[in-house]
Order: C-alpha cells, then sequence, then structure tokens
C-alpha cells in the first residue's frame, strides 16, 4: 500500500458516517505510536505536518519516516501539510512527496482566500494532491499561528458554496466553536459547538467533507498526570469526546489532533521522570510516552472517529 491523497479517504467516510483521524506529527516516536494504533486497528489515517514541525525535524526526516510507517504496516496513510500559509510552502510539500495541504488563507480577505487557495488547488491538483482550504477563524495558539478570542469567528455558511465552488477544494476547514491547543473552554463554561452551522453547512455542500481544527479533548488523564509529576497546566479544557463523535457521524471527515498527543507525551515522560529520577538513557522515558500515545490513538479510533476497521 502506497501513499494515498484523502479523495478515496473522505468519500467512504462521508458514506460510513465516521472521520478520519489526522494526527500532527513530530518525531519518530510520535510516528510510530499512532501508526502501530492504526494497525491494530486497521484504521486509515492522516499524518500530518505543520510548517513549525517541518522546521524542526526536517522535510525529508519526516517523509522519509513515513514511508518507514508504511512499509511496516501497509497501512493507507495521507501525508498533508497542516496549516499552510502561502503558495511556496504547499507547492515545497506537493513537491517533495505530500499527498495532500491545506492552504490556510483564513485570515484574508474572502477575496484573497479564494485567490491564494485556487492558485494552490490548480497546483495541487495537476500532481494528484488534494488540498483543505478554510472559512471562518479558530481561536488559540500554535507555532505559527495565534489567534485571540476577540478574532476568532464561526464560519458563515452562506459563503461556503460560493467558496468551494470558485476554487475547487476537496475539504473545507470550518470554524464551529473548537480552537487549538489546550485551553479550548474556560472553567465553569459549558462547552459548546455549534451543530446548527455544521447542519446548515451540510446542507448546502451535499455529500462534501467538512474538517474540524482544534479538536483534542484534552484527555484528563493526561493532565492529571502532568500536574501530579511537577507540571503546572491548571485548567486546561478539551472538546467533549461525545460532540466530536457526533460531527464525525456529520458531515465532518477528518478530525485534527495534536494537543492530546503533546499531553501523552510530555505526561509520560514527566512520571517517567519523577519515578526514574537518575534514569538518563532516551530509550527508556520515550519508551512508555510512545506506548501510551499508542493507546490513546486506539482510543480515538474506535470510540471517536468511529474508523477502526475501515482500512
Ligand atoms: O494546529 C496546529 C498544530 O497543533 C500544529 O502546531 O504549529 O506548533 O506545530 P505547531
Ligand atoms: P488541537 O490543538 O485541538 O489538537 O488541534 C490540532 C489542530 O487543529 C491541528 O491543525
Ligand atoms: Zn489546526
Amino acid at each position: 500500500m502506497a501513499l494515498v491523497n484523502s479523495k478515496e479517504m473522505f468519500k467512504k467516510a462521508y458514506e460510513g458516517g465516521y472521520a478520519i483521524g489526522a494526527f500532527n506529527v513530530n518525531n519518530m516516536e510520535i510516528i510510530q505510536g499512532i501508526t502501530e494504533a492504526a494497525m491494530a486497528e486497521n484504521a486509515p489515517l492522516i499524518l500530518q505536518v505543520s510548517s513549525g514541525a517541518r522546521n524542526y525535524a526536517k522535510h525529508v526526516y519526516l517523509m522519509k519516516l513515513i514511508e518507514a510507517a508504511i512499509e511496516d504496516t501497509g497501512l493507507p496513510i495521507c501525508v498533508h501539510l497542516d496549516h499552510g500559509d502561502t503558495f511556496e510552502l504547499c507547492k515545497s510539500c506537493i513537491d517533495g512527496g505530500f499527498t495532500s495541504v491545506m492552504i490556510d488563507g483564513s485570515h484574508h480577505s474572502f477575496e484573497d482566500n479564494i485567490k491564494l487557495t485556487k492558485q494552490v488547488v490548480e497546483y495541487a491538483h495537476a500532481h494528484g494532491v488534494t488540498v483543505e482550504g478554510e472559512l471562518g477563524r479558530l481561536a488559540g495558539i500554535e507555532d505559527a499561528v495565534n489567534v485571540s478570542a476577540e478574532d476568532a469567528s464561526y464560519t458563515d455558511p452562506g459563503q461556503v458554496q460560493e467558496f468551494v465552488e470558485r476554487t475547487g477544494v476537496d475539504s473545507l476547514a470550518i470554524a464551529i466553536g473548537t480552537s487549538h491547543g489546550a485551553y479550548k473552554f474556560k472553567p465553569g463554561q459549558k462547552p459548546q459547538l455549534r451543530f446548527d452551522i455544521l447542519e446548515d453547512i451540510q446542507k448546502r455542500l451535499p455529500g462534501f467533507p467538512i474538517v474540524l481544527h482544534g479538536a483534542s479533548s484534552v484527555m484528563p488523564e493526561y493532565v492529571k498526570m502532568i500536574n501530579e509529576n511537577g507540571g503546572k497546566m491548571p485548567d486546561a479544557i478539551g472538546i467533549p469526546e461525545e460532540m466530536l463523535r457526533k460531527a464525525a457521524s456529520m458531515a465532518v471527515c477528518k478530525i485534527n489532533i495534536d494537543s492530546d498527543l503533546r499531553l501523552a507525551m510530555t505526561g509520560s515522560i514527566r512520571k517517567y521522570f519523577a519515578e526514574h529520577p537518575d534514569h538518563f538513557d532516551p530509550r527508556q522515558y520515550l519508551k512508555p510516552a510512545r506506548a501510551n500515545i499508542k493507546s490513546l490513538v486506539q482510543h480515538k479510533l474506535v470510540n471517536v472517529l468511529g474508523c477502526n476497521g475501515k482500512a
């Protein structure tokens, strides 16, 4: 089984009422934890790379590690650029073997977003690569993107048809109340997603794959593990998993998860050092981190995404 783009995966996911997990990768242990989980569950998979991850690990290292994972697992894997912000970055990833890219023009005006997205779609489609666009703005912080809660805005359903028709994108990321990072809701605040907006978009774009960013549930067990072992992440709160499952049964075909992986890795390493303060072999402390990423991803594939057995 070779690298695949997202076309077939999304078609089957839409029809089957489940979603594909898109997990962010930065190093070998994360890639192994995720792909071993997908192999155990026979699940289709998207591994995604942000520009920050690409700067950290270098394109060629991540690409070769993913190719190794495909050889090892025999799974269909789509390699996707997460939050591409320029044509040049998308082109570089396409030329370097990625099978899918996101062009995130959500911070531009509607017209400029269309222009940039269309330019990427033309190049990508000529190379057999699928494209994700974005309308609406999520709050939250990653390396390259920092959007304050005041600047965040829900996707306007009235714009989606025109955007998809004029750009030719293969999937669309929307803002319905999810946000990037580990602090998605304030303590005491009732977590809510705007399913009314999702339903409206689904009606206007029948059969079209929708993407949810900022969809970590910020699993309490890992927040607890961090806080009990020297960390300080009070009030880290994510999206309730039953809401994500509901979205996956609707038009949402791709659910992005990064923060949950970071929390599992950090919690596992902190716990290991708290229990073994004299150890210094990276293989010892990365082993439980990788094992916990595997079990976390298996949990997501089965209980949140519903894509187990669908590879
Ligand atoms: O939403 C983006 C991902 O969480 C990637 O974050 O830019 O820090 O790699 P990053
Ligand atoms: P989280 O921060 O909720 O994991 O979202 C990740 C994401 O959207 C990557 O694009
Ligand atoms: Zn994102």
